[in-house]
């Protein structure tokens, strides 16, 4: 089984929900099992780290993002991944445009399939240290959900 999480500059929010399913994964058991990556749509940053505040708040709650290197979604990932979780309804957009008519890969808006009450994960890029928070506990409480549904298919 592999997920990839998909934003737009693949430095703050792709990569923070990439660590904390990974997270959530070894405490679920379930490492080696379902494979987890991200990437962005945009390539301005392909090859760098998360952005430090990225690493920084995900850091205070126990997710190490330093080893992640940002990438940009590729049409071939609509075949290799199961299933791509844009972060907001304009990655998904975006993702629309290039997915190929053949592809296994299931897309959906990664809020809104885990029952959210937001359908976006805001973009903290221009924000305060309040968005990496916020983009945390979004993240955190549908990662919880993305488990349960992952062990029910594996
Ligand atoms: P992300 O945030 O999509 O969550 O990685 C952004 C990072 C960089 C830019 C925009 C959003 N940027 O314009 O460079």
């Amino acid at each position: 089984m592999r997920v990839l999480f998909v934003c737009l500059g693949n430095i703050c929010r792709s990569p923070t929900a990439e660590g904390v399913l990974r997270h959530k994964l070894r405490t679920a058991g379930l490492t080696g099992q379902v494979d987890v990556a991200s990437a962005g749509t945009g390539d301005w940053h392909v090859g760098n780290p998360p952005d430090k505040r990225s690493q920084a708040a995900a850091l205070r709650r126990g997710y190490d993002l330093s080893a992640q290197r940002a990438q940009q979604v590729t049409r071939a990932d609509f075949s290799s991944y199961d299933l791509i979780l844009a972060m907001d309804q304009s990655n998904l957009r975006n993702l629309k445009a290039l997915q190929p008519a053949q592809g296994k890969a299931e897309l959906d808006l990664f809020l809104r399939r885990y029952q959210s009450s937001v359908d976006d994960v805001p973009d903290p890029y221009y924000d305060g240290e309040h968005g990496f928070e916020q983009v945390l506990d979004l993240i955190e409480q549908a990662c919880d959900l993305l488990v349960i549904e992952l062990k029910g298919r594996l």
